[in-house]
Order: C-alpha cells, then sequence, then structure tokens
C-alpha cells in the first residue's frame, strides 16, 4: 500500500451520505409520532378532538365501508349533514363487538336516554348561512371542504372556512357572489 491510498480510505467516512442523516431524522420522529399514539398523548397536529367515545371514521368508512349517507343521513337533503343519534350505532352494535367497554358504554347510554356529546370540529360564525344539500346535489365530494375524512380516526378541521374559500369556488362554477345569499 502507498501513501497516496490513505486519504483515499478516509473519504467515505467524511462523505456521510446527507440522505443516511435525513432517513436517520424520519426513523426517529416516525418512531416518536408512533409512541404518542401508543400512548394516546394528545398531539397537538393531525388529529381532531378527543371524543367521549372514541368513534373512528377511518374503521367505519376506510375498514367496514360504511357509507357517509348511512350516519349522515340529512346531507343530501337539508342544511345539516347532521351528526347519527345513537340508534344509528346500534343498528350494527346491538350485536357487532357488544362487549367491547365503549359499545357496552354506548348502549348503557342509549337505555337511560343519554345522548353523547360529540365535540364539534366545523363551524360557521354565525352570521354566514350554509346548505349542504345544495352542495351535495352539485355532486361536490366531502372531501372537497372536509379532507379524507375516510382515513381519520378522529376528525380534524381540515380547513378554515375563510369567506375566499368559499368564493372562489362560486366563481369557478358561476355560483352566486351575492352578499346575502351567505350573510342572511
Ligand atoms: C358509522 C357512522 C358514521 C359514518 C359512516 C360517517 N360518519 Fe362522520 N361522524 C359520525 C359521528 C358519530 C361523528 C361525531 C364524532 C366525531 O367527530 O368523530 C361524525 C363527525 C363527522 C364530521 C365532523 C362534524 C363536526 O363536528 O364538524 C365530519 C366532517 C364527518 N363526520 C364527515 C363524514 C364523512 C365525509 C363520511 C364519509 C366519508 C362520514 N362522516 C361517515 C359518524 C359517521
Ligand atoms: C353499519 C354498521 C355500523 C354502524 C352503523 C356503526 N358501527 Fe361501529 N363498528 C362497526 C364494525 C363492523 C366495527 C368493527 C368491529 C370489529 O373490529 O370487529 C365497528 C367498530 C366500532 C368501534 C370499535 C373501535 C374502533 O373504532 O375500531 C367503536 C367504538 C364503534 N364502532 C362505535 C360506533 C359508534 C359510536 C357508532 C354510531 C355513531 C357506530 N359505531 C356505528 C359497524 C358499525
Ligand atoms: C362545500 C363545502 C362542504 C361540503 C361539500 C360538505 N360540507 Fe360538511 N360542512 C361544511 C361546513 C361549512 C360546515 C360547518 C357548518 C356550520 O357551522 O354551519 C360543515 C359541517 C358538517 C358537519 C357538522 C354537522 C353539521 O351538519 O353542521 C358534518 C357532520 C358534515 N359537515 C358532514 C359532511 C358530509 C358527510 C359531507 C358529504 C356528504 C359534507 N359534509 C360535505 C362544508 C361542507
Ligand atoms: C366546491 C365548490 C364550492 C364551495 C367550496 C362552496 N360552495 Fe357554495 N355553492 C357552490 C355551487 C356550485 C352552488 C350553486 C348550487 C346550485 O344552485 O345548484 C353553491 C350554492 C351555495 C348557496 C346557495 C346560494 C343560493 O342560490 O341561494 C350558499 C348559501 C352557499 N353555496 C354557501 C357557501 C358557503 C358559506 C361556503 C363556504 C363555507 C360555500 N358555499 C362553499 C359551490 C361551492
Ligand atoms: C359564498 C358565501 C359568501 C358570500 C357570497 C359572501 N360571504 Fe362574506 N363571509 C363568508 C364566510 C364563510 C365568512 C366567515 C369568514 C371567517 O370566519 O373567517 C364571511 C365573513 C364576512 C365578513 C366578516 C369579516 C371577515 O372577513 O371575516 C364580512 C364583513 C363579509 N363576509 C362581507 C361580505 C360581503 C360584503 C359580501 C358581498 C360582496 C360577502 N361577504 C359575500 C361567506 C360569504
Amino acid at each position: 500500500m502507498d501513501k497516496t491510498a490513505e486519504p483515499d480510505n478516509r473519504e467515505p467516512e467524511k462523505r456521510t451520505p446527507r440522505w443516511a442523516n435525513a432517513a436517520a431524522l424520519a426513523v426517529l420522529l416516525s418512531v416518536a409520532a408512533a409512541a404518542l399514539v401508543y400512548l394516546d398523548i394528545p398531539y397537538p397536529v393531525g388529529f381532531g378532538p378527543r371524543q367521549p367515545i372514541p368513534f373512528s371514521h377511518r374503521v367505519h368508512v376506510q375498514v367496514k365501508r360504511v357509507s357517509c349517507f348511512m350516519c349522515h343521513t340529512e346531507a343530501a337533503r337539508s342544511s345539516r349533514a347532521g351528526i347519527p343519534p345513537l340508534q344509528t350505532c346500534l343498528l350494527c352494535h346491538a350485536r357487532i363487538i357488544r362487549s367491547y367497554p365503549y359499545i357496552a358504554q354506548l348502549r348503557e347510554q342509549f337505555a337511560r336516554n343519554q345522548p353523547v356529546v360529540w365535540q364539534r370540529v366545523n363551524w360557521l360564525p354565525e352570521f354566514v348561512y350554509f346548505n349542504h344539500s345544495m352542495h351535495i346535489q352539485r355532486g361536490f365530494d366531502c372531501g372537497r371542504c372536509h379532507g379524507d375524512v375516510s382515513s381519520m380516526d378522529r376528525v380534524v378541521k381540515a380547513r378554515k372556512f375563510e369567506m375566499g374559500f368559499c368564493i372562489q369556488c362560486h366563481r369557478d362554477n358561476k355560483a352566486t357572489h351575492d352578499c346575502f345569499a351567505c350573510h342572511r
């Protein structure tokens, strides 16, 4: 071996590939995120509010293929999409995983006529009028405004409903700009 070989040997050490650092960081971050989820520590981004019963849209919509309209029955015909009453849950859970603690709690609350108080996720100020049925009947997907709910364990507010967001789509679709359509 001659002397010139020495620096060549050290070279790979000095040049730690940048992607290796990035990959290590990514692994660390995902381990940390997984730990947070596993320990059920409230996590500041990407999760909506904790609900009294840990209802998962992902499980119901993505895994079990339940339609949005089975639970949000009013979306296509009234201004509100509506939150399902416990009766809707019991259509299935009178039989499915009956003894799972949260389902037992659900049945108990139903028997006592005590509704579950779900935390609200999306809202508009009082002075804005919105109507689901008009948008659904025009064929807009729920995801246009709510994001991919089918992949969420806890529903998160996908976007802020700023006036510009509404107006932009109205403009693109030649719908009304009349102030009094939304402020009545
Ligand atoms: C099996 C019943 C069920 C199905 C199916 C279902 N949801 Fe829900 N949804 C609920 C319940 C219960 C809540 C209230 C608790 C929560 O926020 O997780 C809710 C809450 C929501 C909210 C938040 C409401 C708020 O407070 O602003 C949105 C948005 C929503 N659902 C959209 C959808 C969409 C879109 C689909 C279909 C992809 C869907 N849901 C399917 C039961 C259901
Ligand atoms: C169309 C049938 C159907 C309806 C309606 C339904 N569920 Fe479920 N639910 C299921 C099935 C199927 C599972 C998965 C059971 C399993 O894992 O074996 C499930 C699982 C669950 C679980 C277990 C934890 C989880 O998320 O995996 C909870 C809690 C739950 N449902 C709550 C509710 C609530 C609250 C409602 C009413 C808003 C509801 N379900 C309405 C079919 C339904
Ligand atoms: C054009 C936008 C838009 C589309 C499309 C849309 N939503 Fe909404 N949704 C909203 C807004 C805005 C609110 C808040 C309404 C308020 O506070 O008055 C809301 C609120 C809700 C709520 C809370 C309860 C309620 O009725 O206010 C649920 C549940 C919901 N949406 C489900 C759905 C489902 C399911 C679909 C598809 C079938 C859907 N949304 C499609 C904009 C939309
Ligand atoms: C994805 C596109 C889209 C978004 C986003 C959207 N809209 Fe619309 N909206 C429409 C279209 C298209 C119509 C016309 C529906 C029809 O007349 O068939 C409409 C109609 C309406 C109407 C009825 C107007 C009338 O003629 O009386 C109201 C009210 C309304 N939207 C409010 C809102 C509000 C408030 C928001 C924001 C929170 C919003 N929209 C977001 C597309 C959208
Ligand atoms: C398609 C629905 C829509 C139309 C049309 C509309 N607005 Fe709005 N407007 C909204 C929404 C949604 C908000 C709430 C924004 C928020 O909470 O950040 C809002 C908020 C406002 C506010 C409160 C200040 C602010 O920016 O938050 C004023 C003032 C206002 N609008 C005036 C008007 C005037 C004037 C017109 C007619 C030129 C008009 N709006 C037309 C949906 C609409």
